[in-house]
């Protein structure tokens, strides 16, 4: 085996697959890495710290907020601000975005879209948490601030994306669109190092991942299709962390499935920072993202930083089987 290539190495060797190679993403992609770290590093030791529990306070969607959110928000938005490679950024914990200014007069050309701690209900007891980011190129004109436009980009303008899983090891994945790769944190050197190259989902498999708890509040045909995984006996798995259950799926494949329900009538997960990056990444490994009504995740309109979306996805001949029982149920529904 010959050496190991680290993150910052294989970003700066792809960066001319980039179309806009300019060592500016390379830069960004580099910052988020070093934010992951330090988020890593307060996740890991969560219990000793007094950073578990409630910040007493709700985000604007609504959820309650874990002080682990508000750190993992913070050290993302000063690590982006840092390079001067980022222009603004959109984060689950802000209600507005943030404008960043220009510094030692570079005119930053990226905005990034966050979730800076997902699954953050899991972090009490010591189950794998994620944090998801997209960045997408400005609209607006460099040197200007940046505008609510900016963001409001479908995800199929997204020039990167990836996540950071938390878990029994600390693995970072992202694309430029040319494929998906991961990096696994060595804690003993503080270093991501290549661990898993273009990553390939399978194309069907033994795995479904849904909140089965709500199957009284998803439409027909999510039923239905979900008594079929029952009548083959599927495994069902379900962290309730997003990042973690795709992350299981783009190596063993499966489906992830989080539809409209009666009390998220549009899905709960939000399009810009959860579905979106997701959806990106998992085209990126031959897989598929659709809504619960069928339509490509990447190609939905952007109205508002918080707009919630259904997703499922994952292995392609089964997020194609879903589609078949939309069809088959949704005049009886
Ligand atoms: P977040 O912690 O960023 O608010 O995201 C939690 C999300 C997602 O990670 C997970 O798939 C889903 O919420 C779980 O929701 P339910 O508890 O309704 O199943
Ligand atoms: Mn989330
Ligand atoms: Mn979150």
């Amino acid at each position: 085996m010959g050496r190991l290539i680290t993150l910052d190495e294989f970003i700066i060797k792809r960066q001319k697959d980039f179309p806009y190679a300019s060592g500016e993403l390379t830069a960004l992609l580099r910052d988020i890495g070093l934010a992951a770290k330090l988020i890593n590093r307060e996740v890991n030791r969560a219990g000793l710290v007094n950073i578990i529990g409630l910040a007493d306070t709700q985000n604007v969607s609504g959820d309650e907020v874990q002080k682990l959110d508000l750190y993992a928000n913070e050290r993302m938005i000063d690590f982006l601000g840092n390079s001067g490679e980022c222009c603004g950024i959109a984060s689950e914990e802000l209600e507005s975005f943030v404008s960043l200014p220009d510094i030692e007069s570079k005119q930053a050309k990226y905005v990034v879209v966050i979730d800076p701690l997902d699954g953050s209900s899991n972090i009490d007891v010591n189950v794998s948490v994620g944090t998801i980011f997209g960045i997408y190129r400005r609209i607006s004109p460099t040197g200007t601030p940046v505008t609510l436009e900016d963001f409001l980009q479908p995800g199929n303008k997204l020039v990167a994306a990836g996540y950071v899983t938390y878990g029994t090891s600390t693995i970072l994945v992202y694309t430029t669109g040319n494929g998906v790769n991961g990096f696994t944190l060595d804690p003993s050197v503080g270093e991501f190092f290549l661990s898993h190259r273009n990553i390939r989902i399978p194309n069907k498999a033994k795995y479904y991942s849904v909140n089965q708890g709500y199957y009284l509040k998803f439409d027909l045909p999510m039923r239905r299709y979900i008594d079929h995984c029952n009548a083959l006996n599927l495994k069902l798995r379900y962290i309730g962390t997003m990042v973690s259950d795709i992350h299981r799926i783009l190596f063993q494949g499966g489906v992830f499935l989080y539809p409209n329900t009666t009390d998220y009538p549009s899905g709960k997960l939000r399009l810009l920072y959860e579905c979106n990056p997701m959806a990106f990444i998992v085209e990126q490994c031959g897989g598929k993202a659709t809504t619960s009504t069928g339509e490509r995740i990447l190609d939905i309109p952007v109205h508002a930083l918080h707009q919630r979306s259904s997703i499922v996805c994952g292995s392609p001949f089964m997020v194609d089987e879903i589609k078949s029982f939309l069809e088959l149920y949704q005049e009886e529904a």
